[in-house]
Parts: C-alpha cells; sequence; structure tokens
C-alpha cells in the first residue's frame, strides 16, 4: 500500500491527452492520501507541450504506465489502447478505473476495463452535443453507458444522464474538477487587454477554406475591431493543417502551460475558441467567448450569454459586439469536486 494511505482500496486512473493531465491534479493528489493509485498515460498526446510539462509545472509524479499509443486514426488509437492497457489491469488488479472527459483514450480505457469486470468511473459524464459524427459525442455516449460511477459537472449533464435511462444510483452531481483546479491556479487580477484564440477541432481545421475563412476573420478581428492584438497558442493539428501558410499578422505561438494559458485568459478581453474546457475556463474569468460552431457542450453558458455560437463567417460582427452574461453562480459547483469524487470512489 502507497505511504500515506486510509484503505486498502487500489484505484487506476487513465490519462493521454493534454486535458486531462490538467483535471486530474487535484483529484489524483487527493486519492494519494485516502488509497492506493495508479496513474495510466496512454501517451495519446506524446510532445512535451502537450503532455510532460504539464506533469513539471504542477508538481506531479510521472504516470506508473506509458502505453506510447500516439498519434493515428480514430480506430487506431481507440485499439491500442484496448490492446495495451488489458496487460497494466491484468497486472494491477484494480478495484475501479477512472476515465476522464471523451477522447479516444477514455473510450479505450473504459472499454477494457468493463470487459475485464472492473467498474469504471466517468469524470465529467453527461455532455452531450446529439450528434454521432462528432468522434468525442460516441466515446461520451458509450463510456456514460458502461460506466458504473458517472460524475456530472453540473446538474443539467445529470439530468441528460437520468433521461438516458442510467439508474439515478449511478448519477453524482459533484461540480467540475476543472473549476476547482481554476479556483486553486488562475491569478486573481484581470486586465482584458487582448484576444485569446484556440481552434483544434477537426471540424475547423480539416477543411482548408474554413480554416482560412477564421484566420481572416481574426486578422480582420486585430486591425478593425479595436479589440486588442490576437494571440492564438495553436495545437500542432492546426499548425500542420496551415502548413506553410502560418504567415499571418496574427501571432500564433506554440502550446502553452496551463499557468500560462489562465494568466492569457486573465488578461482577455474576449476568447474565441472551439475548445469545450476554455468555454467554461472563460466564464469563470469572466471573459466573453464566441464558440466556433462547437455548440451545446455547456447549453447553461449559451443561455447566460457568456457563450456565443458563431460560424467563420459571424465571427468579425459577434467579436465587435460582445458582452459579458448573467451570473449563473454555482452551475459548476463550488471548487470541491475533486474532494467528493474521492469520497465516493474510496467508500463505495
Ligand atoms: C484530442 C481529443 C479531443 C481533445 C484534444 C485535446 C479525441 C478524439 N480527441 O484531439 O477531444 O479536445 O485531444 O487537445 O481523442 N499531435 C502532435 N503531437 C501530440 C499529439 C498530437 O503533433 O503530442 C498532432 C498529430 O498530428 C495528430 C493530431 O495532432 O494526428 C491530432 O491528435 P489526436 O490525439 O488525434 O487528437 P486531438 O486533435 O489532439
Amino acid at each position: 500500500m502507497e505511504k500515506g494511505c486510509a484503505n486498502s482500496m487500489k484505484v487506476c486512473s487513465v490519462v493521454g491527452n493534454r486535458p486531462q493531465f490538467i483535471k486530474s491534479v487535484l483529484l489524483h493528489h487527493e486519492l494519494r492520501q485516502q488509497c492506493e493509485l495508479v496513474v495510466v498515460n496512454t501517451g495519446q498526446h506524446y510532445d512535451y507541450a502537450l503532455s510532460g510539462i504539464f506533469f513539471d509545472e504542477l508538481e506531479m509524479p510521472g504516470p506508473d504506465y506509458d502505453l506510447h499509443v500516439g498519434s493515428g486514426g480514430h480506430v487506431t488509437q481507440v485499439a491500442r489502447v484496448l490492446d495495451r492497457i488489458e496487460e497494466v489491469i491484468k497486472k494491477e488488479k484494480p478495484d475501479k478505473v477512472i476515465v476522464w472527459g471523451d477522447t479516444n483514450s477514455t473510450l479505450g480505457a473504459a472499454l477494457a476495463a468493463v470487459k475485464m469486470g472492473i467498474p469504471v468511473a466517468h469524470v465529467e459524464a453527461g455532455p452531450r452535443q446529439y450528434d454521432l459524427g462528432i468522434p468525442e459525442e460516441v466515446n461520451r455516449v458509450v463510456v456514460d453507458h458502461i460506466s458504473t460511477y458517472l460524475f456530472a459537472p453540473t446538474q443539467h449533464c445529470a439530468n441528460v444522464l437520468l433521461m438516458e435511462n442510467i439508474p439515478l444510483s449511478r448519477v453524482w452531481t459533484t461540480g467540475d474538477v476543472m473549476f476547482d483546479n481554476f479556483l486553486r491556479f488562475a491569478p486573481k487580477t484581470r486586465e482584458h487587454r487582448h484576444v485569446l484564440v484556440t481552434i483544434h477541432r477537426p471540424v475547423n481545421t480539416d477543411n482548408a477554406d474554413r480554416l482560412w475563412s477564421i484566420i481572416m476573420a481574426l486578422e480582420s478581428i486585430q486591425v478593425n475591431a479595436g479589440i486588442g492584438q490576437v494571440i492564438f497558442p495553436a495545437h500542432p493539428r492546426t499548425v500542420h493543417r496551415l502548413d506553410g501558410h502560418r504567415k499571418s499578422i496574427v501571432s500564433m505561438t506554440e502550446p502553452v502551460s496551463y499557468l500560462e494559458m489562465l494568466s492569457l485568459l486573465c488578461k482577455a478581453n474576449l476568447v474565441i475558441t472551439d475548445s469545450g474546457g476554455l468555454q467554461k475556463e472563460a466564464y469563470w474569468a469572466g471573459v466573453p467567448c464566441l464558440n466556433v460552431d462547437v455548440s451545446g457542450l455547456w447549453p447553461e453558458l449559451e443561455e447566460a450569454g457568456w457563450n456565443r455560437v458563431v460560424d467563420p463567417v459571424g465571427l468579425i460582427d459577434a467579436a465587435i459586439d460582445t458582452h459579458v452574461g448573467q451570473s449563473i453562480d454555482g452551475v459548476f459547483g463550488d471548487g470541491k469536486a475533486y474532494k467528493r469524487i474521492a469520497e465516493i470512489l474510496t467508500s463505495a
């Protein structure tokens, strides 16, 4: 048993993508005090700027296993996780397997665990976009329906799960572990001096015309909207797609660390993104957000006016006409989701 463990339970947590490394920091720390924790990194993200940097910056112990799944088609990625995690689960024999969010790593790990008779705990259960053409939607729906512990970040997410006939006894509304992180790590000062952009979803990057219309809109916002410089820390997928055409007046940088991202966010007067996570962080920082066609994930933010869904053509007008939304305090919990989740996992 690990030093400091309060009981003999063994929990295996599977991460593999940038947001999962960040989301897991507080719950992993909490679980290490209460039980034995085995951390598996699928290696879906492998560049230092998308993976190792977060372990270093947040002072997290390195993972116990790395499956080196890497890049590939969706089927290949899921298949590699399924295949490679079997040995780890056989060897470690965990009592529960935790999976996070909606990536291919999440699906592969959850499928392997449930097939091997290990109960799955899903952190960030319940968001839906109701479009099975979106790879993450397939992952969300399947993982929620094969999980035993579903940790919903909002009441709306919990209601979705109940409407899909998932038994109430499996669903807990815990609050959002990303909000826990934000309260812990975000700077307290706000400055409002630039436009922060991230674009990485295939829907926006994999069609060259669409990606270029977004870049042109960003250039126009920088020149004409009078709301400051555009800062765009770019995911490698976006950089690859732009290839030799990167020369733009928009300041496109390498991916940044979590703390640097929070610092950029808290100095922003507008966020333009297709990230589900940054949509929420923008609200917590009090910064209006234009969401480039990733609708439905957080309807609370859309309804309260914090998060406006726009297509590339509408970006410039929407950027000129931004405003903050109504207060929806408490929707994402109270900053203690990780404590609730740890308690449920170690007592059940
Ligand atoms: C994945 C998730 C997405 C999540 C995102 C977080 C799925 C289906 N999608 O998308 O939900 O929002 O992670 O960032 O799991 N690449 C590198 N270096 C890396 C990793 C990837 O250069 O370390 C490049 C490769 O060209 C790769 C591409 O990025 O083909 C896409 O990576 P992939 O892991 O397939 O999906 P993401 O777009 O990162």
